[in-house]
């Protein structure tokens, strides 16, 4: 296939993207978007803001339940992408096929899906350590990811890229509201192509994490087609990472394509995986 002829993600096409936003993203999100304004307008917008919150609030009165949503979705790129029934189809046929094997598999190569489980009680194995200098506040991944992705960001800084974690280990409960704030606003069939329960969430480990990359330090937004995506996709398997649920995949893996989300597994299996084109489900079912 010419290069020219390769089919990038689109972006707008994106649902998942806006998963999982916690209240401090959304606040470095926000941030990130506005505009830069000169100083002699910022009391003016400032006071017009005031103003507009104080008549909304008049109007609307307190509605907590509405005001307290933490994961809003763009409504019309759902029902956009909910069209692809053969996509779905396969999916979870491929959710049926899992197989458990997760018996002999060593700390970082665990595959964890519908059909391999990891316990509350096997996360004790996971050491979470917060992740410092980052645009978002509070994440935390495992501490030998975290050591990788150091290593990571700073190739991807000598190139003048900027790699940022927006979220990355997930308790038992947080993966449990987030599924279910999935499923009551959208529906089973729905949450179930892009939200892991707890338990089966590579993000409980904390090995797992969803990244934004760009060129301009200010922006928390990642474009897909850019030289730096396509970078760090290239070189991810250096430092151990994969990308876990690759585009053309969904029906391997179960879930939709997440440019985003990225597996630590360790280097010598991600640089297997990565020359082989192969996801942990294609990799433990030939291993078999
Ligand atoms: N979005 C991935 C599947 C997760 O929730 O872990
Ligand atoms: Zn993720």
């Amino acid at each position: 296939m010419k290069k020219d002829k390769i089919e990038f993600y689109d972006l707008e096409q994106s649902k998942t993207e806006f998963l999982f936003e916690s209240d401090a993203e959304k606040v470095a999100l926000k941030e990130a978007a506005k505009p830069k304004r000169p100083k002699v307008y910022k009391k003016i917008i400032r006071n017009s803001v005031v103003l507009s919150v104080l008549l909304v609030c008049a109007f609307v009165g307190f509605n907590s339940s509405q005001s307290n949503k933490l994961f809003k979705l763009n409504a019309s790129l759902i029902s956009n992408s909910s069209n692809n029934k053969q996509t779905e189809e396969k999916m979870n046929e491929a959710s049926e096929k899992l197989e458990t094997i997760n018996e002999n598999n060593k700390k970082y190569e665990i595959i964890i899906n519908k059909a391999n489980p990891i316990t509350e009680a096997e996360l004790k194995n996971y050491e979470q350590v917060e992740v410092l200098d980052n645009a978002i506040t509070g994440v935390k991944i495992e501490k030998e990811t975290y050591k990788n992705y150091l290593k990571l960001k700073e190739n991807l800084l000598q190139r003048g890229y900027f790699i940022n974690i927006r979220n990355g280990f997930r308790s038992f409960s947080e993966s449990e509201e987030i599924y279910n704030s999935y499923k009551n606003t959208y529906g089973e069939d729905y949450a179930e192509k892009y939200v892991a329960k707890p338990g089966v969430s590579e993000h409980n480990t904390g090995m797992a994490f969803d990244f934004i990359i760009t060129q301009d330090k200010t922006s928390l937004k990642t474009n897909y087609q850019s030289d730096e995506y396509r970078y760090l996709e290239n070189i991810a398997y250096l430092y151990g990472f994969i990308i876990r649920y690759p585009k053309g995949k969904e029906s391997v893996t179960g879930y939709e394509y997440e440019p985003w989300h990225l597996r630590y597994v360790g280097e010598e299996l991600a640089k297997y995986l990565t020359k082989n084109n192969l996801t942990l489900e294609e990799y433990y079912e030939t291993k078999e």
